[in-house]
């Protein structure tokens, strides 16, 4: 059985991958969470990956270009978010697939010297063994209110060509 990954432009995919992101993280459960209220960006591709079985959409991620800087330094910066398998296809290895299919797409793009995603404690152990490291400096990023640290979830570095751990990332906009 072959499964097939694609990677797309996020808004000519939104309709593929609402009802997945939707079922995974419903509007009254996600208002009642400590990150219910941000403003999320908009992806710019999707990693979308079908269900073998012709049950349609069973893996996504969105994958984000930024200019940010990191202690007051420009630098490109790749973003990962919502990711999500759909429950009945959890544990085959898709949220795998999507993460590194969601890397290497940053890859192709030299000039993005790390990749950054955020998640909940629950995730963390997920991420770690996917080679992704913690950040333990402070995260800034747009609101409609303005900057505001961003402290809502952990963020998590894939190393490129830079490895932060520490200082000052500022996403010089919304978070992913
Ligand atoms: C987290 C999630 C994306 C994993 O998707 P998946 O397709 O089942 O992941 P994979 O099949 O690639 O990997 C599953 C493996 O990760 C492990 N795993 C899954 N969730 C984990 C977690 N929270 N912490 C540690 N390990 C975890 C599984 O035990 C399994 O391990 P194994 O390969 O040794 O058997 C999925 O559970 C999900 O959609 N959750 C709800 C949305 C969410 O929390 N998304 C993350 C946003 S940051």
């Amino acid at each position: 059985m072959s499964i097939e990954i694609d990677v797309l432009n996020a808004n000519a995919s939104w309709p593929v991958a609402e009802p997945l992101l939707d079922a995974v993280w419903p509007r009254h459960v996600v208002e009642q969470l400590s990150w219910g209220h941000v403003k999320w960006a908009d992806a710019d591709l999707r990693v979308l990956i079908d269900a073998p079985d012709d049950t349609g959409l069973a893996c996504h991620a969105g994958v984000y270009f930024r200019t940010a800087t990191w202690d007051g330094r420009k630098v490109e910066i790749g973003g990962i978010g919502g990711v999500a398998t759909r429950a009945d296809c959890r544990g085959r290895g898709y949220a795998t697939l999507a993460l590194n299919a969601a890397i290497s797409t940053l890859r192709h793009h030299e000039a993005v010297r790390f990749a950054l995603l955020f998640c909940e404690p629950n995730n963390e152990a997920f991420y770690q063994a996917r080679g992704w490291h913690r950040f333990s400096g402070e995260v800034y990023a747009e609101q409609p209110q303005g900057r505001v640290r961003f402290d809502a979830m952990a963020p998590f570095i894939f190393d490129f060509t830079r490895a932060p751990r520490d200082g000052v990332i500022d996403l010089c906009g919304l978070p992913w």
